[in-house]
């Protein structure tokens, strides 16, 4: 459990950024509270954080959207969590997000994770929990691509070393992508606002993890195949990870990334405490897995 942790790393998820490729989808609402199958957005990344034990959560939005995600996530007690909550006023860059973050943060390493990255797969959580409970200075999920042109692109020596870093490159050294997932010691913030804007004008997070190549502490953990990462930038990625969801939960009767159960059976939440949010869930395809759930348990 959590509390029992040695390393007390804290979350972020960033849920800023324009959503203007998705648009007139995003021009009222925000992209990470739109629905991946039958749960807004956020959950997928809130969940991983979860699965790796953290529970003390920033939530950085727009600031015109703030109210919105505090209105469907409260403070997180229902969870077993400590949420809270600020603005990026404008997409400056993912790395930003620890500049925002650095009081929150107050010195504690950071799990920092992108409101649209969905991860799935056998042994995912006990994966994370490891990789968070290490106290390497950066740790970096890579998954495989068919096109690693559009995003940051690590390759990895034989010794599982990092041997280049390079964000959309043209000619990508190998098809592992760098995925919306890192984990950094409590230099981050300091590190971050050092960065120089790149000419997009953001504070890029490959540099920073340029920066901890260079001083020789960057981990890469690979998920191989069988496990699934999906990012939800286009409405071919969306509705991708919409299918991929209902696929499998409709098959195997499990939810993907369900708050309720993840709190519930890494003990943020007692039984009690699940059931009645299971009663609160009302009566829908969620709530019913919720009391299905919290039934069997009692049984
Ligand atoms: C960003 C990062 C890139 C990373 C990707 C993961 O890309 O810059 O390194 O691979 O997220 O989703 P962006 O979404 O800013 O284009």
């Amino acid at each position: 459990m959590a509390n029992h942790t040695m390393v007390n790393r804290k979350g972020i998820v960033l849920a800023g950024g324009t959503g203007s490729r998705l648009a007139p989808a995003t021009n009222a609402i925000s992209k990470q509270l739109m629905p991946v199958y039958d749960k807004p957005m956020i959950y997928y990344p809130l969940s991983t954080l979860m699965l790796a034990d953290i529970t003390d959560i920033l939530i950085i939005t727009k600031p015109e959207e703030q109210a919105l995600f505090e209105r469907l996530l409260g403070d997180g007690r229902q969870w077993g969590l400590e949420l809270s909550y600020a603005t990026q006023s404008a997409p400056r860059g993912i790395a930003e997000a620890l500049v925002i973050g650095a009081a929150f943060l107050a010195g504690d390493p950071v799990a920092l994770i992108l409101g649209d990255n969905i991860f799935y797969g056998q042994g995912l959580g006990p994966t994370l929990r490891q990789a968070s409970q290490q106290a390497a200075p950066a740790a970096l999920f890579a998954s495989p691509v068919k096109d690693p042109r559009r995003y940051g692109v690590v390759e990895i020596g034989p010794d599982a070393e990092v041997v280049s870093l390079e964000e959309k490159p043209s000619n990508p050294r190998s098809n592992l992508a760098v995925t919306g997932l890192y984990m950094f010691d409590g230099q981050a913030p300091t590190l971050a606002a050092s960065l120089k804007p790149s000419a997009r004008g953001e504070l890029e997070i490959t540099d920073l993890n340029l920066v901890y190549l260079r001083a020789g502490g960057v981990n890469v953990h690979v998920f191989e195949r069988g496990y699934a990462w999906l990012d939800m930038g286009t409405f071919e990625s969306l509705l991708d990870a919409s299918l991929f969801v209902s696929t499998i939960e409709r098959r195997q009767g499990f939810k993907v990334s369900c708050p309720e159960e993840i709190a519930w059976r890494r003990g943020f939440i007692d039984g009690d405490q699940f059931a009645a949010l299971a009663a609160d869930a009302g009566d829908n395809d969620y709530g019913n897995y919720l009391t299905q759930l919290s039934g069997d348990a009692r049984r």
